[in-house]
């Protein structure tokens, strides 16, 4: 018989009155409380310095709340950090990869395989083949044996998010995964992980300045500028007044082409269906 636990519907998060305060004194968020069911694919968008970082690291267990709880599929991120970051493949805003070290594709994307587990190992045929599939996914396949460091920007990215898709866990959480990539880059990627979240249970957080490339895919939208100033479908969120609350008086909503457009200063023009 299922508990009752097991029926409920998942909440990929549950956050209550989160406030979290930097050591020098800087309130990066507070009075956040919201739901989201699982599995879902989820924006979370606001401009430089709203705390979409500080989120995900909080939701993760780096940082920890000064006030309320985030609860990230049932787990706090407070008390149960290590299930958490089992559960969850996190892709940060800047790729902490030193350039200097003349690690190769292969190594980067097969490190999503291997660092999770205990104790360490050697890859196995299927390791190897699941990181080539997921470098396939983001057309990397033709460069398994390239020296990281000599990739560009759009390229490392892309590595980056095929390490995130070889790995295991129901949540991806990436940080900016789009920005300082070229449009090819940044097509591969939505592509990418749409189609991960079509295909697999998991759910897909994306943190963005800019929804432009991927609104028409999430089903989700957090708008966020220190504290919730918005959630629900992309439809709804595409709304002048919230828009205007986050971006300030100069975003404009426009519609043409039976199409509605977010125009801000941050993230030029965004389309929506
Ligand atoms: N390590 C830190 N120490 C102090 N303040 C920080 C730190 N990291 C971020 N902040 C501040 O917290 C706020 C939110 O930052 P962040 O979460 O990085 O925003 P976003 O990711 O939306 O650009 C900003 O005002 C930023 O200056
Ligand atoms: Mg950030």
């Amino acid at each position: 018989m299922l508990g009752r636990l097991e029926m409920e519907p998942k909440l990929l998060f549950d956050v209550a009155d989160l406030a979290v305060r930097y050591p020098n004194g800087e309130v990066a968020l507070h009075d956040v409380t919201f739901r989201v069911k699982a599995p879902t694919f989820m924006a979370i968008i606001g401009p430089n310095g709203s705390g979409k970082s500080t989120f995900l690291k909080t939701a993760l267990g780096m940082l920890r709340p000064l006030k309320g709880h985030v609860k990230v599929l049932g787990y706090d991120s407070t008390h149960d950090k290590g299930k958490i970051r089992r559960l969850v493949r996190y892709v940060p805003q800047r790729d902490r990869i030193g350039l200097s070290v003349p690690m190769k594709v292969k190594d980067i994307v097969l490190m999503g395989r291997l660092l999770k587990k205990m104790p360490l190992r050697f890859a196995s045929s299927r390791d190897i083949e699941i990181a080539r599939n997921a470098l396939k996914q983001v057309n990397m396949g033709d460069m398994w044996n390239r020296p990281f460091p000599e990739l560009s920007g759009g390229q490392r990215q892309r590595v980056l998010v095929a390490r995130a898709l070889a790995e295991e866990g129901q949540i991806l959480m990436l940080d900016e995964p789009l920005s300082g990539t070229d449009a090819e880059s940044q097509d591969l990627i939505v592509q990418a992980l749409e189609e991960y979240h079509q295909n697999n249970e998991v759910s897909i957080v994306v943190v963005t300045h800019d929804l432009n490339p991927l609104h028409t895919m999430v089903e989700n939208v957090l708008l966020l500028k220190g504290t919730v100033v918005g959630i629900g479908e992309p439809c709804s969120m595409m709304d002048p007044e919230l828009i205007s609350r986050v971006y300030g008086p100069t975003a404009k909503i426009v519609e043409y082409g039976g199409h509605r457009y977010c125009v801000t200063k941050d993230s030029g023009f965004d389309r929506h269906d």
